[in-house]
């Protein structure tokens, strides 16, 4: 296998955090390609690397041959660009949570998936973060563990199936919480409320949830069975935002429902 030198596929979010993660760790980025020449530039100049761009078909003469291709792209993209990397004879790694290694069993191809979420211009601490690998051949395992060890000590192989669990409980817990608090937050500011001061409540929903567990640290009107409560809250919402009253009710009743169990 070849030592740690790579191309990097995509200048999005999980592309800029990683590329300049391993870059730090002494990792040799040669190439940023991205669709968006900006993009490409932007993160190529960080990182002293070659920016490439256009038409993947094309610009892919311009990667190194038998090199090891780390391909951040959407979801969606990954099987194409993959299929453009497979001429090049090297080892293409991809990102997803959700992409199963065998979609591009084709070439020598492994999985490198941090459960965390990331955005523009927002550094993390990548050493906190779990990566969850897989390989196409046990020798691209071994040297995985060893590169992906470069990001996060906290590092564990699982299957494809796995992985599409894990991703989806990062779905339900991350983008779906995320985007309740999104609802609140425009709420918050339709009734000229302060957004932020919910900011400990929510702090300490997270903290209690891992510290006793989500199933003992529910509270509100549903795990009481406080059914008044409930009724002025469905009419509020029925009056002044009624598209969030199918959200607020599926919610109800699935507390309701626990707390029968
Ligand atoms: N964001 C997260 O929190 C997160 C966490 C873990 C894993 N991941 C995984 O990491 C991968 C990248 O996600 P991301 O969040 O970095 O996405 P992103 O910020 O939206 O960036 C996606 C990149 O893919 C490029 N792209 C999209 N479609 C393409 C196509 N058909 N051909 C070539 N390039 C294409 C985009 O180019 P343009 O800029 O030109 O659109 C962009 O460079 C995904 O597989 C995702 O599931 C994401």
């Amino acid at each position: 296998m070849p030592e740690y030198e790579l191309s990097v596929i995509g200048a999005g979010r999980v592309a800029s955090q990683l590329a300049g993660a391993l870059h730090t760790a002494g990792v040799q980025i040669r190439n940023i390609y991205s669709r968006n020449s900006e993009k490409a530039n932007l993160l190529a100049g960080r990182l002293a690397s070659f920016a490439l761009s256009g038409d993947l078909a094309t610009a892919i003469h311009s990667l190194p041959p038998k090199s090891i291709y780390l391909v951040c792209v959407a979801d969606d993209a990954i099987p194409s660009v993959c299929q453009h990397l497979d001429v090049l004879e090297g080892l293409v790694i991809h990102t997803s949570g959700s992409v199963p290694l065998q979609h591009l069993a084709h070439s020598r191809t492994a999985v490198l998936y941090p459960l965390q979420t990331f955005s523009p211009d927002r550094p993390l601490n990548l050493a906190e973060v779990p990566f969850f690998i897989e390989a196409s051949h046990a020798e691209v395992l071994e040297w995985l563990y060893g590169f992906a060890h470069l990001l996060s000590p906290h590092i564990k192989e699982v299957s494809s199936d796995t992985r599409q669990w894990i991703h989806l409980l990062g779905v339900i817990s991350n983008n779906f919480i995320n985007h309740l608090l999104v609802e609140a937050e425009q709420l918050a500011v339709d009734h000229g409320l302060s957004f932020a001061s919910l900011h400990p409540l929510v702090l300490e929903t997270i903290q209690k949830a891992f510290e006793i567990s989500p199933a003992l640290a529910q509270t509100g009107p549903a795990a009481r069975g406080d059914q008044t409560t409930i009724a002025k809250h469905q009419q509020l919402l029925t009056e002044q935002a009624p598209h969030l009253l199918p959200l607020y009710n599926l919610f109800t009743e699935a507390i309701l429902k626990r707390k029968k169990e």
